[in-house]
């Protein structure tokens, strides 16, 4: 195996994360740039993107703010070829974004507005792919003539997994990313490129937090099996973890961060209180 930087684990490697303006994609990018990567944080907000790389660079990390329509394939590829451009390679891809502003429009598909689907589809879906298509030539790239290569990691949600009656665009989508990893964890894993998912429950992100009814916190939270809610570190930590090499024969995975939510029996919470007065 080759030796391995354990203070700096991702040195030399080159990271981009999707939707890194705040929440968990913030996050990410400051927790890669910790452990060494050069960072590009894109984002369709510029300006809150430019002040977490700012954060970034006031602590010696290496990382650059760039502006991303995942909606339009050109600033797709713009962005690959800026990273590309300016850090020299591209070791891992966090596709982290997903446009959230459709709130619970999506949740009953009888009255639900077709352009909230095709929206939905078009930035969590189309545009995960897309950056994995221009991402992956650059991925390829950063395997050869190393044991370990590029990494991508995209973001589904643990609402993929079960039926809901919330987000039934957004659970499709994520759904679909779950299995677009899997096929590109098959179509290049031999030419060195580890493709994994990571599914978050729900986690306090200040996109969270500022549309989350009291009430709905109140029953994921009773649903959830660890004693609190996760925050976007939690996130961080389960993406620093799949892109760094220690993670090197773990591809075509789901990682569910999601504190057990979506492991038990439904309806643990009257089943907790059942339990509670005495069976
Ligand atoms: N927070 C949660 O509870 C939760 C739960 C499950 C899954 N997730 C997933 O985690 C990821 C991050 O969520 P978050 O809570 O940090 O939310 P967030 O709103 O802070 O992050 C999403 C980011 O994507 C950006 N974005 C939106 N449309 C874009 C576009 N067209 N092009 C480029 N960027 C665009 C936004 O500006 C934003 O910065 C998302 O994929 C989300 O679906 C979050």
């Amino acid at each position: 195996m080759e030796t391995r930087n354990i203070f700096n684990p991702l040195a030399n490697k080159v990271a981009i994360v999707t939707g890194a303006a705040g929440g968990i994609g913030a996050a990410t990018a400051i927790l890669l740039a910790e452990r060494g990567a050069a960072v590009v944080l894109a984002d369709i907000a510029l300006e809150p993107a430019q002040a977490v790389a700012a954060r970034i660079t006031d602590i010696g990390g290496r990382a650059l703010a760039v502006r991303l329509d995942l909606a339009d394939e050109a600033s797709i590829r713009a962005l690959i070829e800026t990273a590309v451009g300016t850090f020299g390679r591209l070791d891992i891809l966090d596709n982290n974004a997903a446009d959230l502003s459709m709130g619970l429009r999506d949740a009953d598909i009888e009255t639900m507005d077709l352009e909230v689907w095709d929206r939905t589809f078009t930035v969590n879906l189309r545009g995960t792919m897309l950056a994995c298509k221009h991402a992956l030539p650059h991925l390829v790239k950063a395997g050869e003539g190393r044991e370990v290569g590029g990494v991508i990691i995209n973001t589904a949600s643990n609402l993929a997994l079960q039926g809901h009656i919330i987000q039934a665009a957004y659970s499709a989508s994520k759904a679909a990313v779950i299995q677009l990893t899997r096929s590109i964890a098959a179509s290049h894993g031999k030419r060195g490129v580890r493709c994994n998912a990571v599914l978050p429950g729900l986690t306090l992100s200040a996109a969270a937090l500022e549309n989350l009814p009291a009430r709905l916190r109140e029953i994921v939270e009773s649903e959830t099996l660890t004693p609190y809610l996760g925050r976007p570190e939690d996130l961080a930590h389960a993406v620093a973890y799949l892109a760094s090499d220690e993670a090197r024969y773990v591809t075509g995975q789901c990682l569910v961060v999601d504190g057990g939510t979506s492991t038990h029996v439904p309806g643990i919470a009257p089943f907790r209180a059942m339990v509670a007065e005495g069976l």
